[in-house]
């Protein structure tokens, strides 16, 4: 007989399956795992519906709407769907093609709410947080000029890196939920031929205006690194596959900071969007405790930190001495942390300047254990130098690569940029 736990486990792993491959079937059997003891008939009102009235104006505006960990900071949602998208409408986009986009991602706030709702004591984020944002050869084909936000190519040239790896979309749609099936259900309403969603009739969709390049999917939390990727290390609790907790008070910082107020539609900001293969069999060869002060910081003691980073609290405890004094602690210890040398990157007042939101141990690839990270900041160099911060060569200093923060461990397999605008201009903005 199948113990309570490992049918736990086989859910959690069908719901991720199901997430990865997509499709009608696929969205009914996450269901099934989901919400099962529902009475509620498939097609009526499964999950709670949508206030279009009381929505952020910016489409990146999700603090207020993610749960409340038990350490009081925002926790990113468990189920993550990324759809790169090819534009297929008019250049520039007729009044039409805006209006059915428009109306389509409309359709998805009335049927499912902004995240956990206004109250984020909930548990659960039982609703659907997205943002559309636009890639630079969007605009500059329709003639958009957005200040401060770089092509991949840029990007990854300055980084030393393969332009090669520039993600070839036009456009992402980034959609988060700690329900699987709310992001299949999105899906099928907005690119296949679902005719209700949430119980609500579809009367538009994406079709016209946009193709599916490439799926890629997510999943976050305490214990599912462990449960997804097949290797014994990664520590059962761990909330990410290295090992570690991320997202502190302090190290995340206000919306604000990542909004833009210059430049075309200001309320908007950039998202940019990284696919990272971690090796972790080269990561988990070394001792729990340089593990520990290459994440963090060598000043970080165990009895700070705990075996995952519980013991932290709210906070990363990342304090401008660490910073200063990276090369003593270099030297003494051997070893420069991942967060030391980011948080070097902070603003004159030590607020972080780019923020995190949506990241995932990928469960759409097969190669190795890969990770999906992205940012939004109010222009993507800042991007470029938080990342010029964690590389090697920005220090001279006597540390082996491999006790460099967690650079080493980490392969670049994808870049991209986007400009999100605030939620009334993100249907097809143009220089108009
Ligand atoms: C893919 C593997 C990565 C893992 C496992 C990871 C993990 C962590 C951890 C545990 C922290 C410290 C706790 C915290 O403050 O949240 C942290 C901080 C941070 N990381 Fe990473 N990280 C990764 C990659 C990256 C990348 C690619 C960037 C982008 C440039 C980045 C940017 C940051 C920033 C900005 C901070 C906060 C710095 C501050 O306190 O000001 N991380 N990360």
């Amino acid at each position: 007989m199948t113990s309570p736990e490992d049918r736990g486990l086989s859910r959690r792993t069908l719901i991720k399956a199901a997430l990865a491959i997509g499709g009608s079937s696929a969205l009914t059997a996450c269901q099934n795992a989901e919400l099962s003891g529902t009475p509620s008939p498939t097609d009526g009102e499964q999950y709670p519906r949508g206030d279009p009235t009381a929505l952020p104006d910016g489409q990146h505006s999700w603090d207020e709407y993610l749960v409340q960990s038990v350490h009081g900071t925002e926790t990113q949602s468990q189920h993550q769907l990324i759809l790169g998208l090819e534009y297929t409408g008019s250049v520039p986009p007729t009044d039409e093609d805006r209006e059915t986009v428009e109306s389509a991602l409309a359709q998805l706030e009335q049927a499912f709410r902004w995240g956990s709702g206004a109250d984020t004591s909930g548990s659960i984020n039982d609703g659907l947080l997205f943002l559309i944002g636009y890639a630079p050869r969007y605009c500059s084909s329709v003639d958009l000029e957005v200040p401060g936000l770089q092509t991949p190519e840029t990007m990854l040239e300055t980084l030393g890196e393969d332009s090669s790896l520039a993600a070839p979309f036009d456009a992402v749609l980034l959609l988060d939920s700690d329900y699987a099936s709310i992001l299949l259900a999105a899906e099928q309403a907005l690119f296949s031929d679902a005719d209700t969603l949430n119980g609500l009739p579809v009367d538009h969709r994406l079709t016209d205006q946009f193709d599916i390049v490439e799926r890629r999917t997510g999943v976050l939390g305490k214990g599912r690194p462990a449960a997804t990727i097949d290797n014994e290390d990664i520590p059962k609790n761990a909330p990410l596959s290295m090992g570690f907790r991320a997202g502190f008070e302090n190290s995340l910082p206000p919306e604000e900071i990542a909004t833009r107020t210059e430049g075309p539609y200001p309320g908007g900001t950039t998202l940019v969007l990284s696919r990272v293969r971690t090796d972790l069999e080269s990561w988990y060869d070394q001792p729990h405790e340089d593990r520990r002060k290459e994440m963090y910081c060598p000043a970080h003691t165990h009895e700070e930190v705990g075996e995952i980073g519980d013991r932290l609290g709210s906070d990363s405890k990342i304090t401008e001495e660490n910073v200063d004094s990276i090369a003593e602690l270099a030297e003494e210890h051997g070893i420069i942390g991942h967060a030391q040398k980011v948080a070097s990157a902070r603003s004159e007042d030590f607020t972080t300047q780019i923020l995190r939101r949506s990241e995932g141990v990928a469960t759409d690839t097969v190669h190795g254990s890969t990770f999906n990270f992205s940012s939004i900041q109010d222009r993507t160099e800042k991007f470029v130098e938080i990342r010029t911060a964690m590389s090697v060569d920005s220090y001279d200093l006597d540390v082996p690569e491999d006790k460099h923060g967690i650079v080493s461990y980490l392969e670049t397999l994808s870049r991209s940029t986007y400009f999100v605008p605030p939620r009334a201009a993100r249907a097809l903005p143009s220089n108009r």
